[in-house]
């Protein structure tokens, strides 16, 4: 390789970071990822004069992010060396044998979790901080959203508790979870994340903790920092992470080894559960079992000499693109999707593949009749990791996106600077009309019982549905020509139609279908706002002054309203009776009124924004730190340092049931 291939090789690298770290969309596999470094680092041992200070390959790369405390790491989080083959393992433990002089050496042998580091500081038994590894040496002060975290405890259990502690762990989204995730992220017309382990770590940047709470993120820990060495071993750090209460893996994820033999066929065990596994691994990580060998063994730059990361190569499987077919979403957008010949992978039998937008297709040419491999990444839909050239059938031609909607037959829209390809047809496209009023129909939407997507696809297969508010117009007679239909049936939905009409605003926005616009968004419109009529003519401008909503958000909010359709849409639903409501209705002269209140713990009760609410309903504000011109501070279990300053400066201090009981 040329210096300039090298080079070449280096901004690559730099740009898949950039993907990674930065927009949490990698375009890449893990493993590829690894491959590239590999390569990289490779040239630079034979050329060590071509080397640039900032070379990626020496570098933790991730970035502070905006809006958090930046933390410098008592201990440095450092990363692991990784080896892919049992060679390199072999290689790994002959250097720690000759590096201690012996070979009686156990190796502790633990899951590779795929998730995000994060250090924790337990002072006195009480969590005091949780900062994420940033670059290693400086982290992000992530504690508000970690303690969300249901796993962690905010005090530890146990005796003989050492007064200073830091715990060190590993943050995940179990695979079940992130699939559900994703799921709505679709629904609601969001950029769906590309593994669990992204998922989780945008999760745990978000910059409100109450919308972290609503992630599913769980943690395991692995390691123990202690001021003294009370402990002698890392296996013994499992029990006694475990013995404080701390969330370890199971007794059957972890294992004293002694011999290479030992570390293989924990290895091979454990890849043969991974696919049955309720959360992501990507290998092993195989550690010196007695800590005072770390000492002398100690570390690179980057890496500790006393373990190793041994990752295991993504499953993957060979099949064929029987055809692509293209899928249009709720808001419009198409996608391609592979048609493969079915073929078994990680446990179940795979016959779709997402491919993602045009672009992807372009990026790596593949064209229906090819042979593919094809891997599952964390979502449940499998993706076309590379096109096997020397099987590609001679006629095949490149794939493109079809010039009109496959279902409605308008020409497509391209936003620029957007890969999205979009049907601009939003209310009369079937594809997009069937997907919109199920949605709106759905138990997170306007909730409509006995209304599921089968039946919705009756309807406008018949006829009597062709737009949101056509629901509220179905009558008896209607229903009673659909197959299946009688009388409780009918009554049922009708029934379950008419509940549905009193809704909250926040319900109501998120049911229409606002591309960009989830669940989460839509409250914080509902409360901004305060009324349909309010959002509709709210500006773009006015809309990103509402903390949490981005320029695209609110582009898209006025970009929905300006179509004429959609304000007309919306108008027949509340002529039919639909009564978006704002749950968040003033109460005048109310004690709370004036008065400012700091929230700390978690209440029982309430969540923390649904007591932020309350107390606004009734003229209070809720500030976030305690001072003397802070009136009430309300206590929830385990309330933080906020107590304490309350406590110093005589502030009133209100616990849950009072607090309800002034309500
Ligand atoms: S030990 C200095 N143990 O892998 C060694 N790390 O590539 C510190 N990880 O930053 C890490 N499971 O995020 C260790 N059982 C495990 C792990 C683990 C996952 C992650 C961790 C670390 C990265 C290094």
């Amino acid at each position: 390789m040329s210096k300039k291939e090298y080079l070449k090789l280096l901004e690559e690298i730099k740009r898949h970071n950039q993907l990674y770290f930065d927009q949490g969309m990698p375009e890449i596999t893990d493993y590829e990822y690894d491959l590239l470094l590999k390569e990289a680092e490779k040239i630079e041992a034979s050329h060590p004069e071509w080397v640039p200070a900032d070379t990626p390959t020496c570098q933790v790369q991730e970035q502070p992010t905006k809006g958090f405390k930046q933390v410098e790491h008592d201990v440095p989080m450092l990363s692991l060396a990784n080896t892919y083959s049992r060679e390199e393992v072999a290689d790994f433990v002959a250097r720690v044998y000759k590096l201690l002089e012996r070979e009686d050496v156990e190796f502790c042998v633990e899951l590779k979790m795929d998730g995000v580091a994060l250090s924790l500081r337990y002072e006195d038994g009480k969590l005091v901080r949780a900062v994420s590894r940033g670059n290693g040496r400086k982290g992000d002060d992530i504690t508000a959203n970690v303690k969300t975290i249901r796993s962690i405890p905010h005090e530890l259990k146990g005796t003989n508790i050492p007064d200073l502690l830091e715990v060190r762990g590993e943050v995940f989204i179990p695979t079940k979870d992130f699939a559900e995730m994703n799921r709505e992220r679709e629904e609601a017309g969001d950029v769906t994340w590309a593994n669990p382990r992204n998922a989780a770590a945008g999760s745990l940047k978000l910059l409100d903790a109450t919308e972290v709470a609503k992630r599913k993120l769980d943690i395991v820990f692995y390691n123990v920092i202690t001021r003294e060495k009370i402990l002698k071993t890392q296996a013994e750090n499992h029990h006694f992470l475990k013995k404080m209460g701390l969330p370890v893996g199971s007794e059957k994820h972890f294992t004293v080894c002694k011999s290479l033999d030992e570390i293989f066929a924990f290895a091979d065990r454990i890849e043969k559960e991974r696919p049955s596994l309720p959360f992501e691994i990507d290998g092993i990580v195989i550690k010196v079992n007695h800590l005072r060998d770390h000492d002398i063994l100690g570390a690179t730059g980057k890496s500790p000499r006393w373990a190793a990361a041994y990752k295991f190569a993504p499953e993957q499987a060979e099949t064929v693109i029987e055809d692509i077919i293209v899928q249009v979403g709720r808001t419009g957008v198409l996608t391609p999707v592979a048609e493969l010949r079915p073929v078994p992978l990680a446990g179940s039998t795979i016959s779709r593949a997402t491919l993602h937008n045009e672009e992807e297709v372009a990026r790596k040419d593949i064209r229906v009749h090819d042979t593919v491999m094809i891997e599952k990444g964390g979502d449940v839909i499998p993706k076309v990791v590379e096109v096997i050239q020397s099987k590609r059938p001679k006629e095949s031609k490149p794939w493109h996106m079809p010039t009109h909607c496959p279902i409605c037959g308008a020409k497509v829209i391209r936003t620029e600077g957007e890969v999205a390809v979009r049907c601009p047809n939003r209310i009369s496209c079937g594809g997009q009309n069937l997907r919109r009023i199920s949605f709106f129909a759905s138990k997170n939407a306007m909730d409509i019982d006995h209304l599921g997507p089968e039946i919705v696809k009756k309807l406008v297969e018949i006829g009597f549905v062709s737009r949101l508010s056509d629901l509220y117009r179905l009558t008896e007679n209607e229903l009673a020509q659909l197959e299946g239909f009688k009388e409780k049936s009918i009554h049922n939905l009708l029934d379950s139609l008419e509940k549905s009409k009193k809704v909250t605003l926040a319900r109501f926005i998120f049911a229409i279908g606002i591309p960009y616009v989830g669940e989460g968004t839509a409250q914080l419109l509902a409360d901004a706002a305060g009324s349909m009529d309010r959002l509709k003519e709210m500006t773009e401008e006015e809309l990103c002054e509402i903390d949490g909503v981005g320029d695209k958000v609110a582009e898209s909010i006025v970009e929905f309203f300006s179509d004429e359709k959609h304000s007309q849409e919306i108008d027949e639903l509340i002529e039919l009776g639909v009564t978006p409501t704002a749950v968040h209705k003033k109460i005048t002269g109310h004690a709370f009124a004036g008065k400012t209140f700091v929230l700390t713990g978690s209440l029982e009760e309430f969540t923390r924004t649904d007591a932020a609410n309350l107390i606004k309903e009734r003229g209070g504000k809720v500030s976030s730190s305690v001072s003397k011109k802070t009136d009430f501070v309300l206590v929830g279990e385990d309330p933080g340092s906020k107590y304490d300053k309350a406590k110093q400066l005589g502030v009133s201090i209100l616990d849950e049931k009072s607090f309800k009981a002034s309500l």
